[in-house]
């Protein structure tokens, strides 16, 4: 007789990530992959060849646990540069294996089992098993409507002595949303009134089209209670590398960083070399990133569109929500397999990005990452989605 092994009951409640699970349907039936958010043009050149000179140059072995110097250095540069943000390299920066690993990391060293943590609804969806792998309790607040408003009695009805953090995606995935200056300062505000931690997921800052990116670190009275993630896979388009980071005051840093050294130990070291060299780009980097980007949301805007999906345009980041009740009758996960199979354009079913998924039934992803070529041809796909329906 066959012995059941028995598993772990909180790897029993993941289920399979869907957004990883649509890449594989997309080789599958040779759909356009606008699932997953990686891109398919390449990355920066200097870098590349920098990741080459720091193998050859033989930075082959275990970096520093909570990242290279020069890496640390290179961000807390940055954060000058860019936000008038003082960071100590020495005591509040940890590299880690993108910013996944960072939010995980952050998890498990400051929330306790039973702690409530405030994430608003649609959500990435690792931040659902990180809550769990805590133990902790998530509390949804909903972006609502085609724009994705935030309802600020809502938000502060989500918090209570019980509430230990607040999840901040900003801009935001998947709906596209940029939080405001004003939707920031409630957030601020209710933090401090609560004693509450901040963990942010600024991952697309560079990647805006309407809007300014707030940090909520500089805001007065947060920088003591902020954990601010970012990572370079987006900004350098080198999601393979896995490089993101966690910057925090000393006293949160160091229970980061020894949660990250039993996790993963370090970061690759060859990459948080190149990695630094990335970092010091100047304006003319962003500012050329920034006009592709828009080109590209505009294709992706306009085909959808014409396709007859209802969407508002995103702010910032590269997706769209789209509702698809005008097109089709199907719901979901059968949505996003009819499109991939019969249109031969791969999304992530809405259903993915809520706790109850038959709050995302009506919407899909589209992610807009890919090269102007690659996004004429679902456009041109997705035109005959009229004759179809
Ligand atoms: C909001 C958000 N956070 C984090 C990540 C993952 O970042 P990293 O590649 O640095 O782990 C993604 C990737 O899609 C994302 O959308």
């Amino acid at each position: 007789m066959q012995r059941m092994i028995k598993t772990a009951h909180r790897a029993s409640t993941f289920s399979e990530s869907v957004i990883r699970e649509m890449t594989r349907v997309a080789n599958q039936h040779g759909a356009i992959n606008l699932a997953q958010g990686f891109p398919d043009f390449p990355m920066p050149d200097p870098m590349k060849d920098a990741a080459c000179a720091a193998i050859h140059g033989d930075i082959n072995q275990y970096a520093i646990t909570w990242g290279t110097p020069a890496l640390r250095l290179a961000i807390a540069e940055k954060y000058r540069r860019w936000y008038e943000m003082d960071v100590d390299p020495e005591r509040e920066i940890t590299v880690t294996c993108g910013a996944t690993e960072a939010m995980a990391a952050v998890f498990l060293a400051l929330i306790d089992p039973g702690d409530e943590v405030v994430i608003f609804e649609p959500f990435y969806e690792n931040y659902g098993p990180d809550a769990i792998l805590a133990g902790a309790k998530p509390v949804f607040v909903p972006l609502e409507g085609i724009d994705w408003k935030l309802d600020p009695d809502k938000l502060r009805a989500a918090f209570s002595e019980k509430t230990r953090a607040i999840v901040v995606n900003t801009p935001h995935n998947p709906t596209g949303r940029v939080f405001t200056r004003e939707e920031i300062s409630l957030i601020a505000e209710l933090c401090q009134e609560y004693d509450v931690i901040a963990i942010t997921d600024e991952i697309y800052e560079h990647i805006r089209y309407a809007g300014s990116h707030h940090v909520l670190a500089t805001w007065p009275g947060m920088h003591e209670r902020t954990v601010t993630i970012s990572g370079l896979s987006k900004t350098f388009s080198c999601t393979g590398w896995r490089l993101g980071y966690a910057i925090a005051p000393a006293e949160m840093t160091s229970p980061i960083r020894k949660v990250h050294d039993f996790l993963t130990v370090g970061a690759p070291a060859p990459l948080q070399t190149a990695g630094a060299i990335g970092m010091a780009f100047g304006p003319d980097y962003y500012n050329h990133m920034a006009l592709e980007y828009r080109e590209r949301r505009d294709l992706m805007v306009s085909s959808l569109t014409d396709a007859g999906f209802r969407f508002s345009a995103p702010e910032g980041a590269y997706y769209i929500l789209a509702d698809f009740t005008g097109i089709s009758d199907l719901r979901g996960v059968e949505f996003a397999m009819w499109l991939a199979r019969e249109i031969g354009v791969a999304t992530v079913p809405g259903t993915s990005f809520y706790h109850d998924p038959s709050m995302g039934e009506t919407v899909t992803r589209f992610a807009f990452c890919k090269k102007p070529g690659t996004l004429e041809m679902a456009a041109e796909r997705l035109a005959t989605l009229s004759a179809r329906v």
